[in-house]
This record gives C-alpha cells, sequence and structure tokens, in this order.
C-alpha cells in the first residue's frame, strides 16, 4: 500500500489525475473503472485540461463506473450517468460505446447483475479503479454486510449513505433507496486500484479501513489485501493515521 500526502482537494487532485494519465499514457486502450461522488470531481476536472493541452487521448479508452442508483433515469441530474457526462465524458474524445454504467432503469435485478458482469469480463477487467470512500467504510456501493459481495447487486442503501447522499437531492425523500453496484470480487481484480480521500470527516474511516481489521462491516478495509493500492489523500483526511 502506497500512502501520497498531498496539501489540501486540489493537490490530491493533481496527484491522483497524474497516476491515471500514466495509466492511459501508457496503455492508451485501457479499462478505467470510474467513481462518482464529490471526492473524484478534481481529478476529472485536471484530466479535461491535461486533454485540451492535448496531453491526453481518451479514444480506444474504455470506462466502466462503479454504480448507479437503482430507478433514476439516465437524465436525471442525480443519476450516474448524468454525473459522469456532466463531470466528464462530455469534454472528452471518450467513444459513447466504451462508456458502461450499469442501467439503473433495468428493475429486473437479476438480468441487470448478470448483464453488467458480462459487461465487465468482456472488456477484459479493470486496468485501474478508482475509489472514493463512503464514511461507513463502503466503496462503489458496497455497503457494510456480513460478508463480502463479490459481483455487480443491487443493494438496499443505508441509512448513513442515504443521509450523507440527501445533500444531493431535494429532500432525504428523494434519495433512491436502492443502487446496483459492482462487487468487492470485480473491485479487487482491478490490477491497480487508486483511493482518493479528502477532508476531516474521513480520517476516522481511513483510519479503520487501511490499519484496521479486514471485515465485512467495512468493506474497503479488503482493500488492504490488494497488491497494487495507492491511497492518495488530503492532509486532513490522513490526519489519523
Ligand atoms: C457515494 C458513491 C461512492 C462514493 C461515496 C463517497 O455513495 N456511491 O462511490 O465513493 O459516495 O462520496 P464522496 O466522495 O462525496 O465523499
Amino acid at each position: 500500500m502506497r500512502i501520497y500526502k498531498a496539501k489540501d482537494y486540489k493537490d490530491m487532485s493533481r496527484k491522483a489525475a497524474n497516476i491515471i494519465s500514466a495509466q492511459v499514457i501508457m496503455k492508451p486502450n485501457c479499462v478505467l473503472g470510474l467513481a462518482t461522488g464529490s471526492s473524484p470531481i478534481g481529478i476529472y476536472k485536471q484530466l479535461i485540461e491535461w486533454y485540451k493541452k492535448d496531453d491526453l487521448d481518451f479514444k480506444e479508452v474504455v470506462s466502466v463506473n462503479l454504480d448507479e442508483y437503482k430507478g433514476l433515469e439516465r437524465d436525471n441530474n442525480q443519476s450516474y450517468y448524468y454525473f459522469m457526462h456532466e463531470n466528464f465524458f462530455r469534454y472528452i474524445n471518450i467513444k459513447p460505446e466504451n462508456i458502461n454504467i450499469p442501467n439503473g432503469m433495468e428493475m429486473d435485478e437479476k438480468k441487470e447483475c448478470e448483464n453488467y458482469n458480462k459487461t465487465i469480463s468482456d472488456i477484459g477487467g479493470v486496468d485501474l479503479q478508482l475509489l472514493g470512500l463512503g464514511h461507513n467504510g463502503h466503496i462503489g456501493f458496497n455497503e457494510p454486510e456480513e460478508a463480502f459481495e463479490r459481483e455487480t447487486h443491487c443493494v438496499d442503501l443505508s441509512q448513513t449513505t442515504i443521509e450523507a447522499n440527501a445533500r444531493f437531492f431535494n429532500n432525504k425523500d428523494e434519495v433512491p433507496k436502492q443502487a446496483y453496484t459492482m462487487g468487492i470480487k470485480t473491485i479487487m481484480q482491478a490490477k491497480k486500484i487508486v483511493v482518493v480521500v479528502s477532508g476531516e470527516d474521513k480520517a476516522e474511516i481511513v483510519k479503520k479501513a487501511f490499519f484496521g481489521p479486514v471485515t465485512p462491516r467495512v468493506p474497503a478495509s479488503i482493500l488492504q489485501m490488494h497488491n497494487d493500492l495507492t491511497i492518495v489523500g488530503d492532509e486532513a483526511a490522513l490526519s489519523k493515521i
């Protein structure tokens, strides 16, 4: 496990964007596992800037997103489809057919999970997976459980996650109660994993997840077992380790 300490959010974003751009330069047709949330927004901004300067080319890149709310239309401004297009894809030259995000409007859970697992295996797995970290230790939407969920599944979001994400909606009742998420096994099969954490409110869970016992009660703790894990955090998020 490598830990890079950044001064602040901007510095964290730049450091993490550097790792992603190295991946794209070294393997132009790489598969990037992408994340939503407030943590990666600065990374996407930085990558867009480098793309505009002609330092990066995404024309052969394939993306696969971690998760999507169940029941939100793509054009709902809180869907992760919308988030990814608004914050990243519409500014770069990734091909639309190379973008993969779970289909939140597929009500047949079994069908959607099988489809997404097949998509990931058909593209040959993930080269670099970017992750944020939920306050309860969730990665993607893998919530604290009795056991690690392996592949794509439909989750009932925990109360803390619903409350944490309510800030993006008009009120708590509008937050979807379920989501599709890549499973832990798929995340762990990524060749490289980069976790970004920012802010004092993440300090406690950073300590638990990366220096505490490995347990499905803290899903991110499994990442300690990955052989190519990089954590990029700002001083506040790393203040307890
Ligand atoms: C959401 C997403 C996660 C993300 C987490 C943390 O629930 N499903 O993928 O990592 O929130 O979000 P933030 O980066 O805004 O703290």
